[in-house]
């Protein structure tokens, strides 16, 4: 198989806070290829922002690294000097933030906020950055980007915003873009348009997409491979169609329960019962043991790890016993 644009392993994360050390990822582990989408899911709290954060190298000063990896195109971006990761992390991967609102500048306008990104990337005529971002803007289809490239951020719509931030992210041509709860806030509508818009750049630009998302539905309707954290831990990773037709945890089965689904009725709609564990002390291996059903005593067994379900490689669970 070809090499993958991206790799995480093992990597565990802690903050340090005054009520103690809080462990926020325990040994994750993912790749992502190029042209691909994966999404990864888990309620609010399990770690997903975190890991973003991680990967692009914009963690709270609190936290720490403690172990683990990440690759990107063969370089080790926790190792590499801070020269080689501005490239990287600032040119080659980008990322969505969840609010437009409060991640775009509003006293600055729209299109100059896309030049002022292009300019950091290296030199270019004002002419050239003026021709460009009218080009982004035009890119994420939005109408009229002439007159709007004047727009400041309060004079455009949620929706509006959230696709000058995706033409922001997108302007200097990156290889990952990592979008983290992008239509949060959105209406359905505007939501499917941006959802639409991101995978067809993706296809476009043959970009990796890493789809963050506490929704399974979306997941379900735009990555190839979906990862389902809890916890701070990877419980189950598949292809897309493996996830839906044979889920292997209880918790993905949980999550799949309780999202709604145009066949399934309300009254089938099913909580997932309790929630997060304290983050903070000695966790059991498995962190979901105190809120599943099928809990043995071999579930507090230490080694806990992904393991290949049936035959399919691509499909991983991390359970003693899975469905
Ligand atoms: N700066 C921080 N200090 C302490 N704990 C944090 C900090 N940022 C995030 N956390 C904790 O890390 C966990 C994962 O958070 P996050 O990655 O934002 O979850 P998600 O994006 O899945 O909703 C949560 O328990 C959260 O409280
Ligand atoms: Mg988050």
């Amino acid at each position: 198989m070809k090499q993958p644009l991206l790799t995480v392993e093992d990597l565990t994360v802690e903050f340090q806070t005054r009520a103690g050390i809080v462990q926020v990822l325990d040994r994750i582990n993912l790749t992502l290829h190029k042209g691909e989408t994966l999404a990864v899911v888990g309620e609010s709290g399990s770690g997903k922002s975190v890991g973003a954060f991680s990967i692009m190298g914009i963690l709270d000063p609190a936290a720490r690294i403690r172990s683990g990896s990440i690759r990107f195109d063969g370089m080790d971006l926790l190792t590499s000097s801070a020269g080689d990761l501005n490239t990287v992390r600032g040119r080659e991967m980008a990322m969505i933030f969840q609010s437009p609102a409060t991640a775009l500048n509003p006293i600055r306008k729209v299109g100059q906020q896309i030049e002022d990104v292009l300019r950091r990337h290296g030199p270019v005529t004002r002419r050239e950055a003026r021709r460009r971002a009218v080009e982004a803007l035009a890119q994420v289809r939005i109408p009229d980007p002439e007159r709007r490239y004047h727009a400041y951020p309060f004079e455009l719509s949620g929706g509006l915003c959230q696709r000058v931030m995706i033409a922001i992210a997108l302007c200097c041509q990156p290889r990952l873009l990592i979008a983290d709860e992008p239509t949060t806030g959105l209406d359905v509508t505007t939501q499917a348009a941006i959802m639409d818009l991101v995978r067809d750049l993706g296809r476009e630009r043959n970009m990796a997409t890493m789809l963050i998302t506490h929704d399974l539905a979306l997941a379900a309707q735009y990555a190839d491979r979906i990862m389902v954290m809890h916890a701070g831990q990877v419980v189950e990773t598949a292809p897309t169609d493996a996830l839906f037709s044979q889920a292997a945890h209880p918790y993905t089965a949980g999550l799949m329960k309780a999202t709604p689904t145009e066949a399934s009725s309300l009254d089938e709609l099913k909580a997932i019962p309790g929630s997060l564990p304290d983050l903070k002390g000695s966790l059991p291996p498995c962190r979901f043991a105190g809120r599943c059903e099928r809990r043995e005593s071999r579930c507090d067994d230490p080694g806990l790890a992904l393991a290949a379900v049936g035959t399919d490689d691509l499909h991983r669970v991390a359970c003693r016993r899975p469905l």
